[in-house]
């Protein structure tokens, strides 16, 4: 398997990603507006803007978005504490769904996080969301346990998932 860079290693990096055509870079205070929209469409208990603001101004979070011919298209937010991370929120918009953002966003996310000493990652997903299941599972996660009834506004349960950095590395 080939690293895609250091400390973390996908599974799948074989294979061909699809290309997505955009960029990914930092959070920067313009996009909150964007990325508040965005979070209206991909989350059904939204973060609000000031949410987003306050988050993402929190040491040791890390805040990417994806951008396509000036759009924001897509964010993920990410925090590490000591060598453990987590991702918070993750979302691309509808239309520009299966063209491979998700990947290179969740991608590029835990790259930082394994460059900002996380060697473990961790996140909860909804037991029925098939599609954030299949990306996680596509970049290593797997599962770790179940927390029932977790989500409060249908008491869906959450599904926690995992997976180690560093993989790569000879002990
Ligand atoms: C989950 C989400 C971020 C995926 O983003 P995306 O840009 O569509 O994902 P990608 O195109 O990069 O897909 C990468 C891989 O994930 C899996 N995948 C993504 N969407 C899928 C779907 N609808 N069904 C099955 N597998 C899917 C596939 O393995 C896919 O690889 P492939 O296209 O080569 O088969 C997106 O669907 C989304 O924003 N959903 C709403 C918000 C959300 O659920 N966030 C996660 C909360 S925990």
């Amino acid at each position: 398997m080939k690293m895609i860079f250091p400390g973390f290693e996908s599974p799948e990096s074989a294979a061909p990603a699809p290309a997505w055509g955009g960029t990914l870079r930092s959070i920067a205070a313009r996009d909150l507006d964007a990325v508040a929209a965005l979070e209206v469409l991909c989350n059904t208990q939204p973060w609000s803007r000031e949410a987003l603001k306050t988050c993402v101004a929190t040491e040791g979070r890390i805040a990417n978005v994806a951008e396509r011919e000036g759009k924001v298209i897509g964010y993920a937010v990410a925090s590490n504490v000591a060598d453990e991370g987590e991702i918070l929120i993750l979302g691309i918009h509808p239309d520009a769904r299966r063209q491979g953002a998700g990947r290179a966003l969740l991608t590029g996310v835990l790259a930082d996080l394994a460059q900002a000493g996380a060697s473990s990652v961790f996140l909860e997903v909804r037991y029925r969301n098939a599609a954030a299941i299949a990306l996680y599972n596509a970049l290593g996660f797997g599962e770790a346990g179940v927390r029932k009834g977790y989500y409060a506004d249908t008491g869906e349960d959450a599904v926690l998932m995992h997976v180690f950095l560093n993989r790569g590395k000879k002990a």
